[in-house]
């Protein structure tokens, strides 16, 4: 059942924290490796000695990459467990803190003002409110300080309410799409013990966010899905044409 975006707060991904590390692994997806973790620093752009904080981290798989580039890492969510996870994983390549992103608590590794780029991977549509998100990744920013966003592509891919569909007539593969400007929470598929919710919005809602936080946006990249072994024609030009991912990159006016 959908539920009115507004009234519906952004949950902890506890209850599914097993099944979640057991997908991703210790180094993310093949969906992080392949793709969403190389957008995401391609927009962030990591420089050494730089302060770099990840805004529902789950199970802590930006650390070491970020910190390969010589950046500090501090990795926050809600859930305890993936906390947890992050910390006995990659530990050594970042600090993690339990908190909420959209009610940011006071803590000694989050000053305020005292990071050179900020990122949600892949969390910014499991968080609500969008606004206080982009308004705590705006907080934590040193003036001028950058904005990585990866997600999953919002006009393209809207969950329960897109999908793929097959032109008889013409031998194309062709994207479907139900519904797009009503923001939504959807509840996702089960595992274990939870279900999470996902919150669709149309992208001018992400720029409307990322404009009443004095953020800027600088960069938009869009990226296709990837192969997969045996796919067809229409298979290979549909995952290549309609992008699976997007990348936004903003600024800290
Ligand atoms: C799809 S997971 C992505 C985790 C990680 N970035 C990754 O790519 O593996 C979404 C994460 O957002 C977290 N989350 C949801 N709402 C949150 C909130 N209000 N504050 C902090 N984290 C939140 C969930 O607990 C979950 O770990």
């Amino acid at each position: 059942m959908k539920r009115n975006i507004n009234r519906a707060r952004s949950q902890s991904w506890d209850a599914v924290a097993q099944w979640y590390v057991g997908w991703t692994g210790n180094n993310g997806s093949r969906y992080h490796r392949a793709l969403a973790v190389p957008l995401l620093l391609e927009m962030l752009d990591p420089r050494a000695g730089e302060h770099i904080a990840d805004l529902g981290c789950g199970p802590g798989i930006l650390a070491p990459p970020v910190a390969a580039r010589g950046a500090s890492f501090v990795g926050i969510d809600l859930s305890p467990r993936l906390i947890a996870e992050a910390r006995k994983s990659h530990g050594k390549s970042g600090r993690f803190v339990v908190g909420d992103v959209t009610r940011l608590p006071r803590h000694v590794h989050l000053p305020v003002g005292g990071f050179d780029a900020a990122c949600f991977l892949l969390s910014i549509q499991d968080i609500n409110p969008l606004d206080a998100a982009m308004a705590s990744a705006a907080r934590l920013l040193k003036p001028g300080g950058r904005l990585a966003v990866v997600m999953l592509h919002p006009c393209f891919r809207v969950p329960r309410q897109s999908g793929w569909g097959w032109d008889e007539g013409r031998g194309l593969k062709f994207r479907r799409l139900d519904s797009y400007l009503t923001p939504l929470a959807v509840p996702m598929q089960s595992h274990g013990n939870g279900t999470t919710r996902s919150y669709h919005r149309p992208l001018g809602a992400y720029a409307e966010a990322l404009s009443l936080a004095g953020l800027a946006l600088t960069g938009i990249r869009e990226v296709g899905d990837l192969p997969v072994q045996g796919d067809s024609r229409a298979d290979r030009r549909a995952a290549g044409e309609f992008p699976l991912f997007l990348g936004l990159r903003a600024v800290k006016l």
